[in-house]
């Protein structure tokens, strides 16, 4: 158990017992479709279910960061930065837009939780500044969502 005793402080007592994980999170809105295009309707449809035709979802996009925390702000990121380079690397690529057909990172990606997850992953690692990015969650839906760790 960690203890922070009053009497020494915890200005520069308070030393991690390993790295602390930040989190942020934030949304957007998108449409995809879920169809590989060498398949008939009859196999995409058994496949990818009602994903098969075009609709959208409000996603949840939570990315976590660890590091130690900087002695004099006592933060491991900035979280403003951290919500900045979120928003640079992924969000403004796709809210409100098709996945399938809007977004360059993803052409010729079937835009499942699982490849976005991954393919945000690839944006935003090595941009989390003083961090690492140790973490992302991607919410699809209020049942499924998907994680990626490092
Ligand atoms: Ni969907």
């Amino acid at each position: 158990m960690l203890k922070i005793s009053p009497e020494k402080g915890f200005k520069t007592e308070l030393q991690a017992p390993t790295a602390v994980l930040v989190t942020r999170r934030v949304t957007f809105a998108a449409a995809h479709v879920l169809r590989r295009p060498e398949w008939d309707d009859r196999r995409n449809k058994e496949v990818f279910g009602q994903c098969a035709g075009d609709h959208g979802h409000n996603y949840v996009l939570e990315v976590s960061v660890s590091g130690e925390p900087d002695p004099a702000t006592g933060m491991v990121v900035n979280l403003k930065d951290l919500d900045r380079a979120v928003k640079q690397a992924v969000v403004r690529h796709v809210d409100h837009r098709h996945l399938n057909r809007d977004v360059p990172f993803l052409e010729g990606v079937v835009p499942t939780a699982e490849n976005l997850a991954l393919v945000f992953w690839r944006q935003l690692d090595g941009q989390m500044g003083s961090g690492q990015l140790q973490r992302l969650r991607l919410v699809e839906s209020e049942n499924n969502s998907v994680e990626v760790t490092r």
